[in-house]
């Protein structure tokens, strides 16, 4: 670098800190660097960024754990007034037996860093357990989320401070904390109405990831804490869980008796089954896979949730794998799968997933009951990065822009409401 390049960063340094509190803006529009000022009519609040060159810019209103990275990302976003939120990082050293100063220091670097990569809030995920006598503790957790929206709304007005919270206030794997406190303290709270089989309590059988009354019993819940609707965010899941079933056919088998695997003091969980995106769920029962053999695909009216069984060739330890990892041999031919192999030999395996038309009903209660939006756990689920995948999958494409249809109905209703008026 030449001695003149050397003193243009170095004026750059000193101006754009001054001008944007930390880093130099990357965008040609250096107004893209400020804080989203929109107040979006409704929410569409979800996770993950990894696939947003196939998001719907007219639905997304804030993207959660975005890449911070990203500089493209950055700037697309905001020129779209969607706000990109990080995750509040290790809130708990804060908190679990903090001190008045690391609350304060903990608060200040979280507000410089966000400030640094030109973000527009911040998510706070704790899900430990806490005692409901532990009243210091939750308390404190309430005090760290005040000050940081207070710290924000100073340094960075605009700046979005939420609280994810489980599907229910009532103990759920033993996370008791002051709900009404953290609603108070932040703008919303995100309810996760997924991962609702934490703590079977009936029958060790595979169930539905996020059933509606489900979903409503948690929401109407938070509501009686006195917490308005208005604060509430509906999380929706684009993900779901495959389970081993003992003893289950292939055929139309409703129940799929699983193993026990404890989570939190019950027995059985959801931790027998393994978590799958919704791309992975397409492509076993739209049978783009060789090998693969699948029941229909069957609705359950009293969840309001799709589920199918299925069991493949090669399979010997599916459950093993993670997202995108599926092992898979295309080598065999549809042909080869046989109704008379029975699960002694290969294990029958049942997937409970959200559609959209699981999402468009969950989408529309929230609606009804007046919340401030919905979103899903994660966008980027529906997608795979590689464009050259979603090419060689027309009908994956299609379904995820359905699960955008069905999101941006959160809006429709306030179109209404405001031709109404
Ligand atoms: C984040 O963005 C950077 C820069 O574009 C990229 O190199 C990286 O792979 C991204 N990370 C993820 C997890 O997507
Ligand atoms: C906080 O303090 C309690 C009791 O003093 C202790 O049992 C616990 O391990 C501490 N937690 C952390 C995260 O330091
Ligand atoms: C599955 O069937 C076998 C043979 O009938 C039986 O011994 C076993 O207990 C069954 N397992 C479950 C979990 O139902």
């Amino acid at each position: 670098m030449s001695p003149s390049g050397v003193l243009v960063v170095l004026l750059c340094a000193l101006w754009c800190e001054k001008a944007f509190g930390g880093a130099p803006c990357p965008c040609k529009d250096s107004r893209l660097c400020e804080p989203v000022q929109r107040v979006p009519s409704k929410e569409v609040f979800g996770f993950g960024s990894a696939s947003w060159r196939q998001y719907d810019w007219d639905v997304v209103t804030t993207i959660a754990w975005a890449n911070e990275s990203d500089t493209e990302l950055l700037c697309h976003a905001h020129k779209h007034n969607v706000r990109l939120i990080s995750a509040a990082n290790r809130p708990e050293k804060a908190f679990l037996n903090g001190s008045e100063a690391a609350m304060v220091e903990w608060v200040r670097s979280t507000v410089a860093r966000l400030s640094s990569i030109h973000f527009d809030g911040v998510t706070f995920d704790y899900e430990a357990p806490m005692d409901p006598t532990d009243t210091h503790t939750q308390m404190k957790y309430a005090e760290l989320v005040k000050r940081t929206k207070e710290a924000l709304a100073k340094e960075r007005p605009g700046s979005q401070v939420s609280v994810c919270v489980p599907w229910s206030p009532y103990d759920i794997d033993q996370r008791s904390y002051d709900w009404r406190a953290l609603a108070d303290a932040a703008d919303f709270l995100y309810v996760m109405a997924y991962d609702i089989q934490s703590q079977i309590l009936s029958r060790c059988i595979a169930q539905p990831n996020s059933p509606i009354e489900a979903a409503r019993y948690g929401l109407n819940a938070y509501m009686r804490l006195s917490i308005p609707p208005s604060s509430l965010v509906l999380g929706v899941p684009f993900y779901g869980y495959v389970y081993g079933c003992f003893n289950t056919t292939i055929g139309d088998t409703p129940i799929c008796a699983i193993e026990e695997d404890p989570f939190r003091s019950v027995a059985c969980s959801d931790a027998a089954g393994s978590q799958w995106p919704f791309r992975d769920m397409y492509r076993v029962y739209s049978g783009e896979l060789a090998g693969v053999c699948v029941s229909g695909v069957h609705w359950d009216e009293a969840t309001q949730s799709p589920w199918f069984n299925f069991y493949s060739l090669t399979d010997t330890k599916l459950q093993q794998q993670g997202e995108n990892k599926m092992m898979f041999r295309r080598s065999l031919t549809p042909s080869s799968c046989s109704a008379t192999i029975q699960p002694q030999h290969i294990p029958v395996r049942q997937a409970w997933f959200d559609s959209p038309r699981s999402i468009r009903a969950k989408v529309r209660m929230a609606k009804d009951m007046g919340l401030r939006g919905v979103g899903p756990f994660a966008f980027d689920q529906l997608l795979p990065r590689d464009g050259a995948q979603i090419k060689a999958s027309p009908g994956l494409k299609d379904a995820a822009g359905e699960f955008w249809g069905a999101l941006g109905e959160i809006r429709q209703a306030d179109a209404m409401t405001a031709t109404g008026q």
